[in-house]
């Protein structure tokens, strides 16, 4: 399996911004994308900030034709009903950067506009803030239907074997709400335009459900019965003058967003959803978010990744499933000697476990100890996200399996042995700092 961009299902985070480029009319597209591709390098990829990049279906083609899904596409106007409609305004690339606050986000996304600035020119950007807990700025919370996350890469990936395998249609429109309009309706009928209660998002029963709700609508079927399912990361934006949705999604198949969209806007059945009374889209557009390995990052094979945690014993109470998981998260990472991977005193959000090479633990001026294959650290930045409180650096060349605290967390959530494990290690760790006759 091919590993997909972690962006995609990474959670957690409070500050987002989405930029859409154009680029530039003399550019050569194929150099233009491998310039692209370079993102993931570490001046914007690096400090804790996740990236997605995807291309629109024409560039796509042109950098990697034989992996590009036959549906891929750009995204085509809809006339809807009443007069319901939205736009088209298709761009070639599209970035989503998403961090822990606003100026961390803020600063990657100047230097990635300025790592592509001289092939591609900003056509779009929203800032996007989380609401409270997850709600749309109409006060209903967003994602409760999303698929969890282990099973979230089967709504969102191609499947194995079919062209583009590991990566992601990406649906993204910003839709403005008109909320003055939307306040004027009682509670009860505000949940009525969603289907969902206001407080607790606890969906409404079929006599109370109208047929024009929002998650009526949007409900898709295969042809055995089975619920289509996509993966949504839309995110509320706004000044006080206009506001409304990010609307980012990623699903499996292409098909599944012309089929949830032709409902919405009344295309399918003659009936269109509620929603589109208080909310309309200005700009839409779709685009093709290639795996890892299609963007040209080493990697090491998932079953691989896999075999090394599995001989960790933090991970050995993990089950299969737990531990596919964990591995489908992690990035490989190389280094040469003599190079710092984290920094005492420094911020930090990553965790390592070393597959090759050693390196040195580092404390004020002493030597704490000496780390090998197996071995892990930067488990404390999983719990409290503060300082490192060591430097390591390599003694050899390494390379490394990284994966980020937030997405950590997540696993940590669904398995308490390994918070167990985690919570042993910090301690042992710390206790090795303490002065001995503070050891009590
Ligand atoms: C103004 C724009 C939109 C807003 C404010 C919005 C908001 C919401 C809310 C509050 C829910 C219910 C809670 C949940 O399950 O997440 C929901 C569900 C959902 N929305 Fe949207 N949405 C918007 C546009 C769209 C669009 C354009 C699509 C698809 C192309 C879509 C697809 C879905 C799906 C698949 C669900 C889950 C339905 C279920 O199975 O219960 N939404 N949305």
């Amino acid at each position: 399996m091919r590993l997909p961009q972690f962006g995609i299902f990474a959670q957690g985070t409070v500050a987002h911004e989405f930029i859409e480029f154009d680029l530039r009319p003399e550019v050569d597209k194929a150099a233009a994308g491998r310039l692209i591709t370079q993102l993931q390098q570490p001046q914007v990829a690096a400090g804790g900030v996740n990236l997605v990049i995807a291309f629109g279906a024409d560039l796509w083609r042109q950098l990697a034709p034989d992996e590009a899904p036959a549906s891929l596409g750009p995204f085509r106007e809809i006339a809807g009903l009443d007069k319901r409609r939205a736009p088209a305004t298709q761009h070639d690339v599209f970035v989503w950067i998403s961090g822990s606050s606003s100026d961390v986000v803020f600063e990657h996304s100047r230097a990635a506009v300025s790592a592509i600035s001289d092939v591609a020119v900003v056509a779009t950007e929203q800032a996007c803030f989380v609401h409270r807990d997850s709600r749309d700025l109409t006060g209903f919370i967003d994602g409760t239907k999303n698929p969890p996350l282990l099973e979230a890469p089967l709504a969102a990936l191609v499947p194995p074997g079919e062209p583009g395998a590991g990566g992601s249609h990406v649906l993204a429109m910003r839709w403005v709400h008109d909320l003055a309009r939307f306040e004027t309706l009682s509670q009860a009928e505000q949940e009525q335009v969603f289907g969902r209660t206001k407080p607790d998002s606890v969906e409404l029963d079929d006599e109370r459900k109208p047929a024009n709700a929002h998650i009526a609508r949007v409900e898709i079927l295969d042809d055995h019965g089975d619920e289509l399912e996509i993966y949504r990361r839309g995110v509320p934006y706004g000044t006080i003058a206009e506001h409304g949705i990010y609307f980012v999604a990623f699903a499996a198949d292409r098909e599944r967003f012309d089929r949830m969209l032709a409902r919405i806007f009344g295309l399918a059945d003659g009936m269109r959803d509620r929603l589109t009374d208080f909310s309309r889209p200005v700009t839409g557009a779709m685009y093709f978010a290639p795996p890892l390995t299609l963007l040209g990052l080493k990697e090491i094979p998932l079953h691989e990744s896999e075999e090394i945690l599995r001989k960790i014993p933090l991970f050995d109470r993990c089950s299969a499933q737990q531990l596919r998981f964990i591995a489908s998260r992690v990035r490989s990472r190389e280094y040469p000697a003599g190079a710092t991977l984290c920094k005492q005193g420094q911020g930090a959000d990553e965790f390592f476990v070393i597959v090759d090479g050693s390196a040195q633990v580092r404390r004020d001026a002493s030597i704490l100890r000496t780390m090998g294959p197996g071995d892990f650290f930067g488990e404390i930045a999983l719990i409290d996200e503060g300082p490192r409180t060591a430097t390591v650096v390599s003694s050899s060349p390494m390379r490394c399996l990284v994966i980020e605290s937030q997405q950590f967390r997540s696993v940590l959530g669904q398995n308490a042995d390994i918070a167990v494990h985690i919570l042993d290690a910090v301690t042992q760790r710390l206790r090795a700092l303490l002065p001995h006759d503070s050891e009590a």
